[in-house]
């Protein structure tokens, strides 16, 4: 099995209908029908939008520190399954925070979570995300409301509706978060223009972009992140279900990105909802588009590189790259 590095998981998009089902009827929430296969139908996307739509309502479920453990502890063995060694996954606090759910309760559920996986030989962190559509002054409050935990994750991230919320909004809350010595990443280009991929950098200084797909439509902006090798973690069945490439896996554009030198490496964004967990990303997407076994290894040693994790454990995972592609 390939060894990989997952760097763009939203812990809440881990969020299966089975799972759904089982805590809503244990805390006892009414739902539009308790048929896993029927809740899954209202999984068809036009765009982020429709998708957040389901996305936030079916979070309501989670509510105890019980079932942010279950949604973490599922994800991260389906995660071991998939060859994950090392994962930083995203949870977007103020998603439950603003429902009245206590903040103890999410970093106590997933903190056991990560516990757990760790004991098992995983390496596990956390990155809390802002929700751009709260606007900063939210964003603000829910650094600091975290801030007591600082020690249980290493990073900020930026995601939810991102046309019409530009990353500038958002430059005092990463200038705390830098201060706190907070590793920061955004989501900009998905839906946004290659201007938002510029402010995240310059305005933000964040070191690794989440999806960056349209930072291609600027010569400039490609030619800065190949330079720097800033890190992309692509998602392509997310961009197939949410329609931010082209409609067929076989013209996704990570060919392009690949050779035009950039520092990318493929991730799941929301697996429950898009059809795939790391793994199916990756082979789906280097069946389709016909990559080769040197190309498929690029791609996990670059997930690897592309992480925050200590450099001497990075080149062991890669050499545990090297070592399963000289043996498949
Ligand atoms: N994009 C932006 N925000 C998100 C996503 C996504 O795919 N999933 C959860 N929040
Ligand atoms: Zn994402």
């Amino acid at each position: 099995m390939l060894p990989l590095a997952e760097l763009h998981v939203h812990i809440e998009g881990t969020l299966e209908p089975e799972l759904l089902v089982r805590i809503a009827q244990r805390n006892g929430i009414r739902l539009p029908s308790y048929d896993p296969d029927v809740l899954r139908e209202r999984y068809a996307f036009d765009r982020l939008t429709d998708f957040l739509d389901v996305y936030y309502d079916n979070i309501g479920v989670l509510r105890t520190a019980e079932d942010f453990y279950d949604l973490g502890s599922g994800y991260l063995r389906r995660a071991a399954r998939a060859g994950v060694r090392h994962a930083e996954i995203f949870f977007d606090p103020q998603a439950h925070t603003a429902r009245g759910v206590p903040i103890d309760a999410l970093f106590d559920g997933l903190g056991s979570a990560l516990s757990d996986a760790r004991r098992d030989g995983m390496s596990a962190e956390l990155i809390m995300c802002f929700l751009r559509d709260s606007g900063p002054d939210k964003a603000m409050l829910a650094l600091e409301a975290a801030l007591p935990f600082r020690d249980r994750f290493i990073g900020v991230g930026l995601d939810s509706a991102e046309v019409g919320y530009p990353p500038s909004l958002f430059v005092d809350v990463y200038a705390r978060a830098a201060a706190e010595g907070l590793r920061r990443v955004a989501h900009a280009g998905e839906e946004g223009g290659p201007e938002y991929v510029w402010e995240a950098l310059d305005i933000l200084g964040v070191e690794r972009i989440d999806h960056g797909n349209r930072a291609l439509e600027d010569p400039d902006l490609v030619h800065r992140l190949r330079d720097q090798q800033i890190p992309l973690t692509v998602c392509p069945l997310s961009n197939l279900a949410l329609r931010t490439a082209p409609p067929r896996l076989a013209d996704h554009p990570l060919p392009v990105m690949l050779e035009e030198g950039l520092r990318v490496s493929v991730h799941s964004d929301d697996p429950a909802y898009f059809g795939g967990y790391i793994d199916d990303n990756l082979a789906r997407v280097c069946e389709a588009l016909q990559l080769g076994q040197a190309a498929t290894a690029q791609l996990a040693i670059n997930s690897f590189r592309s992480s925050f994790a200590a450099a001497e454990r990075v080149e062991a995972w890669v050499a545990d790259v090297d070592a399963a592609q000289a043996a498949a």
